[in-house]
């Protein structure tokens, strides 16, 4: 490998070595796994933590939390390292070897990353930073704060806070196997998000290791550091070991309910109805629009919406206040289950028959299906006959296509767009996820696939944001635009950058560019460091 060596890193390389005089130093260049497991073993790495290709337990600990088995195929670029962590020091060596051999690597918390780009690299060699093992989570009961590290899931982490006081929790996504450290950087959003916004807006704190190789905390990065990693995605910045966070109250009792429609019940009207009011009720109701192709009728397929809610309050209120705002759904008693908080988090995971809380802790990954997503924010209602159009493009062909559509509102309407990198706040009426399964068939079946949810994503530009058509960083998508790993310019990135993060991407390359100029934390869709003039 020829690595593009600037003057710049060869400064901060000197700078490197020469304060830590330990650093043996063969020619940069001389890339193989003898060296750099040697820098590590001689900078207290232990030899089990480093994986190679002729470990045994390698693969079962690369496929380990691979969420998406498009990105666990024989032709996939594998890491050549995967180094495990216990010690935030061993993060550091990692780091530090790495950057003295001119070597990329990737951080991987919970690896849910829709691209895959915490475990793969399209330009290797690169190593793997697995931080599953970092995974401690301590509640501070009276403060209501938590030192939770990157490697812990976001179950582990609800589960942990019930635990200690029931009238707690935390407002983060939906999938238990979330990690910490990829999830919160990228902001992260769920069932309380109308009520207390992003779980980016709940950090307080963090400690993570720079480009150098030192541990930075709230105080040592500064502000501007400090802002970049609630919602810029922390894999541009540095590796987050781990955030200090807020946490919110919840009531001891909430209610949930799931409704589902169809083409032939009126989910024409009602998905018109709920869409004037979701992102105006009451900031503690949640309800959100599944739509799939019901594909247990062919050849008569129709279309199915699920409503799904959460209210922070007791069955009575909810009857109350629904009867008020959506009477149309005729929500009764019977269609509402009261629970904990805490129970609640495995319902709106998928599992709907009162399973125990300690499902939470289970790391493996839920599904294991090959697939492509992509994100839009809606600014404007869609009017009941653009609907029906949407579902009859959704009919055509053969795709199990879904679309998940989330209310934002409430909290996010008080949230200035510039007090985090994460931009859409107030006129983001709703984010829309569209999924698709990409099959088992082999290349010629996942082009169609892929070749739909892309098709289908153009028909949607008439209904969704505009000037930029927005999407979710955390709903990585390489359609918006990438780069050959290392040599994205400015200019370049803005074009999926101001997608992700409208006129905050500046403030972020031009941080990006202060604690990281060398560019050392890169992937196919980071941000590059800007130098204003
Ligand atoms: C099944 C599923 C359900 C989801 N549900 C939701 C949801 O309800 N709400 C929501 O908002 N999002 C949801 N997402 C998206 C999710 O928020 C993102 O994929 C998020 O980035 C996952 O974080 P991770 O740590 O699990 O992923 P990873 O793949 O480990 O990491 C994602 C990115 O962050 C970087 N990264 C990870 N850890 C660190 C670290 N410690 N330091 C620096 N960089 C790091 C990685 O390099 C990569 O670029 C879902 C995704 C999936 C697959
Ligand atoms: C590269 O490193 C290996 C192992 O450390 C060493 O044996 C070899 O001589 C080095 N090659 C060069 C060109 O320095
Ligand atoms: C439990 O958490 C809530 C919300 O953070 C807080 O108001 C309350 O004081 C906590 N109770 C205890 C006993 O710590
Ligand atoms: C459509 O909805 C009705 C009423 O909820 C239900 O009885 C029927 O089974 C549904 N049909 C499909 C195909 O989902
Ligand atoms: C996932 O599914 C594939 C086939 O679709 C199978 O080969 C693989 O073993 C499965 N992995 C797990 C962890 O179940």
């Amino acid at each position: 490998m020829s690595s593009p060596v600037s003057p710049y890193l060869l400064a901060l390389l000197s700078v490197i070595l020469f304060s830590t005089s330990s650093y043996a130093t063969p020619p940069i260049s001389n890339i193989t796994h003898e060296s750099i497991l040697q820098c590590l073993l001689h900078h207290s790495v232990p030899h089990n933590l480093i994986y190679t290709k002729s470990t045994t337990s390698y693969t079962s600990l690369l496929q380990s939390s691979i969420q998406n088995q498009r990105f666990d195929t024989p032709t996939t670029p594998k890491p050549f390292l995967i180094v495990s962590p216990t010690l935030e020091s061993h993060v550091q060596s990692t780091v530090k070897c790495s950057h003295y051999h001119g070597l990329q690597i990737r951080v991987r918390s919970g690896g849910h990353d829709y691209e895959g780009l915490s475990y793969v690299s399209h330009d290797p060699p690169f190593i793997v930073l697995d931080l599953h093992s970092l995974s401690s989570i301590s509640i501070d009961t009276s403060h209501s704060t938590s030192w939770v590290q990157a490697g812990a899931t976001i179950g582990e982490l609800y589960y942990r806070i019930a635990e200690k006081n029931k009238t707690a929790g935390f407002p983060a996504g939906l999938c238990p196997t979330l990690g910490i450290g990829g999830h919160l950087s990228g902001g992260g959003f769920g069932t309380m998000v109308r009520m207390y916004g992003l779980a980016a807006d709940h950090i307080i704190d963090a400690r993570l290791v720079n480009a150098d190789g030192e541990i930075l905390d709230r105080e040592s990065m500064g502000e501007d550091f400090f802002w970049a990693i609630r919602g810029g995605g922390a894999a541009s910045f540095g590796v987050i070991l781990a955030y200090k966070i807020k946490l919110v109250y919840v009531p001891p009792k909430v209610t949930v309910f799931t409704k589902s429609t169809n083409l032939s019940h009126g989910a024409k009207t009602l998905t018109s109805k709920w869409q004037q009011i979701a992102y105006k009720l009451d900031d503690r109701l949640f309800i959100r629009a599944v739509i799939q192709v019901a594909s247990d009728e062919k050849p008569c397929r129709t279309i199915q919406v699920g409503f799904e809610s959460l209210f922070l309050g007791e069955k009575e209120e909810l009857l109350a206040l629904m009867g008020k705002s959506f009477p149309e759904l005729g929500l009764k008693a019977e269609d509402c289950q009261e629970m904990s908080w805490i129970q609640s988090v495995p319902y709106f995971a998928g599992y709907k028959n009162g399973e125990s809380p300690n499902i939470l802790l289970d790391r493996k990954p839920q599904f294991n299906i090959s697939f492509k997503a992509k994100s839009d924010f809606l600014t404007e209602r869609i009017t009941e006959l653009g609907w029906e159009r949407i579902w009859q493009e959704m009919l055509r062909g053969e795709e199990q296509a879904m679309l998940i559509v989330d209310p934002y509102g409430g909290r996010m309407d008080e949230i200035p767009e510039s007090e985090t990198p994460f931009p859409h706040r107030k006129g983001s009426l709703y984010n829309i996820q569209y999924l698709v399964g990409l099959g088992e068939g082999g290349a010629k079946e996942m082009k169609k696939h892929l070749d739909w949810v892309r098709s289908f994503y153009q028909f949607m530009t008439p209904y969704v944001s505009k000037n930029p058509r927005a999407a979710y960083l955390n709903y990585r998508d390489l359609d918006l635009g990438s780069d050959r790993v290392g040599s994205t310019t400015y200019t370049k990135a803005k074009v999926w950058g101001r997608r992700y993060f409208k006129s905050n991407f500046e403030r972020l390359a031009v941080v990006k560019g202060k604690v990281d100029p060398g560019n050392f934390f890169r992937n196919e869709q980071s941000v590059p460091p800007l130098f204003p003039a």
